[in-house]
């Protein structure tokens, strides 16, 4: 393991049985209020990124806005924010996704990219996937060119990257956690 790596999963805090019985909680607020950890997963995040003429990174909220918010301001870009449904005041289109009970749905502006614009979608996890995958097909319907989507942390056993890659998006984390 690089020493990047063992530095994140150090500032993640691990909750036991939450938010039920035998789920271990990844808890990322101990790494936004590590100066050196947050800066360090940020510059992890970006570095492929500079120079290649990216117009917009997407942050999934709501803690996609925190890490995406700080990329954009890294890679002089601008900010879209992918945010859960009745929140963005201006025409918006809308999807479907499933979450482990029920559905929800998510909203972006439809004036947020311009057909062609290089986006990098970011999330703090990804899991089974299922909230990036709406993220995509939001940011595609818009005619979003989708360079990575990228996440701190990634539930391999989920399944999530498997379903981005799919649809042909390249996918990138920092830190993986087995067995969850
Ligand atoms: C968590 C996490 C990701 C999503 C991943 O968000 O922050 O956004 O779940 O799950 P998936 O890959 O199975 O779709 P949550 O829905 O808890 O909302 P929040 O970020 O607003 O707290
Ligand atoms: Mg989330």
């Amino acid at each position: 393991k690089s020493t990047v790596e063992e530095e994140l999963i150090a500032a993640i805090r691990n909750i036991p049985d939450y938010p039920k019985p035998g789920i271990v909680f990844r808890d990322i607020t101990t790494l936004l209020g590590n100066p050196r950890a947050f800066r360090r997963a940020v510059d992890e995040l970006v570095h492929p990124y500079a120079g290649i003429g990216v117009a917009k990174v997407a942050g999934i909220e709501a803690r996609g806005f925190i890490l995406g918010g700080a990329m954009a301001h890294q890679l002089s870009t601008g900010f879209v924010p992918i945010r859960k449904k009745g929140k963005l005041p201006h025409e918006t289109v809308r999807i479907a996704y499933s979450l482990e009970y029920g559905v929800d749905e998510m909203e972006m502006h439809k004036d947020a990219v311009k057909p062609g614009e290089k986006v990098i979608l970011v999330d703090d996890l990804i899991a089974t996937g299922g909230t990036a995958e709406a993220a995509v097909k939001l940011l595609r319907q818009m005619g979003a060119d989708i360079v990575a989507a990228c996440f701190v942390i990634d539930l391999p056993g989920l399944g999530g990257r498997r379903k981005l890659e799919a649809l042909g998006v390249e996918v990138r984390t920092l830190i993986s956690f087995e067995g969850d």
